[in-house]
């Protein structure tokens, strides 16, 4: 059974499922698919399978594609009262009222935070308070009850720990955790829903970018933007990211990896990309647009800001116009998802600017200090390292 299951797995990774494209074209395989075949043909796997199973995932080529894990974590509230009690329950589609708030109008919000295996093989979060309090913050803007962040934290670690097996080996990847709050009660004139679900589910990820490690090739977009004043840009909302795909699949299909938005009232200063927060670096100092509600406060950005002033580096948020980014010496991008990544070129109005890349980057001296930090290599002064076990 383990065998065959660890071949069929194989396959599935095989078809990539979070992949647009097939590796064999014709043959197109559903996430869906995926998690009910997993299910059909395991369905007594608990959280500690073995070794077999383990190598039976190829480490080697993580991307950023779904790969369905064995459990995921639900907890839920009705309107105007707390969340209590949670559950572990196998991964799987869920069931939701057509007329769900979430469903009807958007009202839900995500996080994503990453579990991380160290080479003594102890399990270790990053900061996953930091989520939990912006999913507190979103959950005030969007009038749904939060998890305590106890209850946050203490639910990404049972979700971490039950699908231990799927944390890749050191410097190999990690288990994105993506914890998800959403109104699912029904609802049908506009207010918000009876009743909210939090549920957390998690998949093994590797590099983002499809180019891989290269640095990134970024379109600043002026006519579609990602956020407004007194909107939801500030906060991880679930309505902030598919108004962006247009802009996103226009910028990809002319060989761009992601887009810049710039402000919505002026078009002027620069804000973030599609995925992941921005940093300029000109003379040794750091600049990045300053969080006052259309820019994701990035638990990335922030550790990086930090880290960069501990090195000594003057490190300035505040309004950043495009004309000022397209002079910079460096450029570089930052996200849980994404990492810390280094931009080569920006294309604005037809005009392509090229950055400093290769070797002794200020973004490769940071990232390696928050890695080392992560990693156990630099100690981790402020506690941001979470074990769990
Ligand atoms: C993350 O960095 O965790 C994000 O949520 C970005 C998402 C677009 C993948």
């Amino acid at each position: 059974m383990i065998r065959r299951s660890a071949h069929l797995r194989s396959l599935i990774r095989y078809f990539d499922v979070g992949s647009s494209v097939s590796k064999l074209g014709a043959y197109k395989f559903s996430s869906r698919a995926a998690s009910s075949l997993l299910q059909a043909i395991e369905p007594s796997t608990d959280s500690s399978a073995n070794d077999d199973e383990k190598t039976a995932i190829d480490w080697n080529n993580l991307g950023f594609g779904l790969m369905p894990t064995d459990y995921m974590y639900t907890m839920k509230c009705f309107k105007d009262e707390n969340f209590t009690q949670g559950q572990l329950s196998r991964y799987g589609n869920i069931e939701l009222s057509p007329s769900a708030g979430v469903l009807n109008y958007g009202q839900g919000l995500f996080e994503g935070t990453k579990a991380y295996r160290r080479g003594n093989g102890h399990l270790f979060l990053f900061r996953p308070d930091q989520n939990a309090i912006r999913m507190q913050n979103g959950a005030e803007r969007m009038c749904m009850p939060s998890p305590s962040i106890e209850q946050f934290v203490d639910a990404v670690k049972q979700t971490a720990l039950a699908n231990r097996r799927w944390i890749p080996p050191p410097g190999k990847g990690s288990l994105y955790i993506r914890p998800l709050l959403m109104g699912s009660g029904p609802i049908l004139g506009l207010a918000p829903a009876s009743e909210y679900t939090f549920l957390i589910y998690a998949s093994p990820v590797g590099i983002y970018f499809k180019e891989g490690l290269a640095p990134l090739n970024l379109y600043i977009e002026d006519e579609f933007h990602r956020a407004s004043c007194g909107g939801a840009g500030g906060i991880k909302s679930i309505t902030n990211y598919a108004p962006v795909l247009k802009a996103l699949r226009r910028a990809k299909e002319r060989g761009f990896s992601d887009v810049l938005y710039l402000d919505s009232v002026n078009k002027t200063n620069i804000e973030e990309v599609s995925s992941c927060n921005i940093f300029l670096v000109k003379d040794n100092v750091l600049s990045t647009p300053a969080t006052n509600g259309t820019i994701l406060k990035g638990v990335t950005r922030i550790s990086i800001i930090d880290i960069a002033r501990d090195l000594g580096y003057q490190v300035e948020e505040r309004s950043i116009p495009v004309e000022e980014l397209l002079s910079a010496d460096e450029v570089f991008c930052t996200g849980t998802a994404v990492g810390v990544v280094p931009v080569g070129r920006i294309t604005y109005e037809g005009r392509r600017v090229e950055y400093r890349t290769g070797s002794r980057l200020v973004s490769q001296e940071l990232y390696s200090t928050l890695v080392g930090i992560q990693t156990g290599l630099i100690e981790d002064k402020r506690g941001w390292v979470v074990e769990i076990d």
